[in-house]
């Protein structure tokens, strides 16, 4: 963890902004840690993870802690009950709940059921309760039995002064996004650290790419890295020669020459933060001409995103004119026919880049998702499109130094997609589908950078850079 100083500021901070946001009673915020979620029988857990915004403010990494910070006194303190001679047989000797408030910089201590009463007592003094939308089951029961605020709306955001409170606090959103939205220093080096080691777990990957090999075999190894020197996956490893399916989740298959491997992994540092790369390579080690052609583009966009990124512009406007990019390349290819600007306004790159060009990461590796994607990516500066590819671009904001983004443009073609296009006239007459029938069995690209928005422009996380050319790629791929 940090020190508490780094705690403390942001508790300080969040006072602050919420503040700002507000008149009148202002409150209290309430935070609830993760408890531990059963895997298979209670007593065989999953892996415990923190909640990530409970990590930021409390730093607590161990299950079944709250907090509440008083929004009009400032007061604050740390819920948790200290182990007994139970807990000491099979857990061994801990810490107390004190020591550990010390390590946050936060003087005030409880029992975990002194924080139900506060809570209590904040709802029948009819003092508004903040929290943030859980991400997990548990936490949203426990609140929706906590505050009497319905179980469907635990994870509904609006204003406070919408029904009462009755439903999460776009203020608390708002504050929080604002905060952990912008890297301090000290979470930057976790991340590059966590580049680091994504890195030693992609070489593996790379490494292991050769034909006759099982794919949950590289898995295995690439997983391992990240297990043996951090906290493990920073997400379930996307590891497929199906790479047109954006989140392929199954490594059933064999390495086959001639075919395409995506791999889309990252770490998560023990301090919990997140890396996330793409690479994609050719399974016989060289790509095919038709392979090398898609591939050039995709790597030839993911370095203009890169060149684009800085502040004074928006991710919107670096996904624009990236796409604008590959429907130049690809009309050049003759996939698609007529005049590019209108391609894009028409929204055609969805048909090859279903999804953004990026999100923002941090200690989640697509950064506050749970607290609603419109809020983190969006704010107030725009609106989402309706457009298949654009409408899922996760970070749109104006670009300020602190930033994270990842970078990963891709083209698949999915046969379904394209099929469905064709049926339904979706293209509005700029696809060559002649073209496309050619590329049924072709799989998928995608090349994924980590990069930090700085004040002069923007620099890809980690020390090294996975080796990204094609011309590089089959050199290393040569060599080992
Ligand atoms: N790396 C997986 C994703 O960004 O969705
Ligand atoms: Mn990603």
């Amino acid at each position: 963890m940090f020190e508490a100083s780094v705690y403390l500021n942001r508790r300080k901070a969040l006072l602050e902004r919420m503040s700002s946001l507000m008149t009148g009673d202002k409150g209290v915020a309430v935070f609830l840690g993760n408890v531990d979620a059963a895997m298979n029988y209670r007593g065989n857990d999953y892996k415990f993870r923190q909640d990530s915004s409970f990590l930021y403010f409390w730093g607590v990494d161990e299950p079944s802690f709250a907090a509440v910070l008083d929004l009009d006194s400032g007061d604050e303190c740390l819920y948790g009950n200290d182990v007994d001679i139970d807990d000491i047989i099979w857990m061994g000797p801990q810490p107390s709940v004190a020591s550990k408030g010390e390590l946050i910089g936060c003087k005030a201590t409880a029992p975990l059921a002194e924080f139900d009463k506060v809570v209590a007592q904040a709802v029948s003094a009819g003092r508004p309760v903040h929290f943030l939308p859980p991400a997990r089951y548990y936490n949203t029961m426990k609140l929706s039995s906590l505050t009497g605020v319905a179980f469907e709306s635990v994870r509904k955001v609006a204003p406070m002064d919408v029904d009462s409170g009755r439903h999460a606090s776009e203020e608390l959103v708002k504050a929080v996004v604002s905060l952990r939205l912008i890297k301090e220093q000290c979470e930057i080096d976790e991340i590059d650290k966590a580049c680091d080691l994504g890195y030693l777990m992609h070489t593996e990957a790379r490494r292991g790419c050769k034909p006759g090999v099982l794919e949950q075999e590289i898995v295995g190894r690439m997983e391992g890295i990240t297990l043996s020197k951090g906290w493990g996956v920073s997400f379930t490893t996307i590891l497929s020669q199906n790479g047109e399916t954006l989140h392929n989740h199954s490594h059933h298959q064999i390495i086959t020459p001639g075919r395409l491997l995506v791999v889309d992994a990252g770490a998560e540092s023990n301090t919990h933060y997140a890396s996330d790369f793409t690479r994609t390579y050719p399974c016989s080690g060289k790509f095919t001409t038709k392979q090398r052609e898609i591939y050039d583009i995709v790597q030839q966009a993911n370095d203009l995103a890169f060149s684009l990124t800085k502040p004074g512009t928006s991710y919107w406007d670096v996904h624009c004119a990236t796409v604008r990019y590959m429907l130049e390349q690809l009309k050049a290819l003759d996939f698609v026919r007529g005049d590019v600007d209108e391609m894009v306004a028409a929204g055609i790159s969805g048909l090859f880049m279903p999804h953004g060009l990026g999100h923002n990461m941090g200690m989640d590796v697509h950064d506050m998702e749970d607290l609603g994607e419109n809020y983190v990516g969006y704010g107030d500066e725009r609106q989402r499109s309706p457009l298949l590819g654009m409408g899922n671009l996760r970070m749109a904001r104006n670009l300020k130094p602190g930033h994270i983004v990842t970078d990963e443009p891709g083209i698949y073609f999915i046969p379904a997609l394209i099929e469905q296009w064709k049926r339904e006239g979706t293209d509005k007459g700029f696809v060559n589908y002649a073209k496309l029938a050619d590329y049924y069995d072709f799989g998928g690209i995608r090349l994924e950078d980590d990069v930090l928005v700085t004040p002069e422009g923007a620099r890809r996380l980690g020390s090294r850079r996975l080796p990204i050319t094609s011309a590089d790629v089959e050199d290393v791929m040569a060599n080992e």
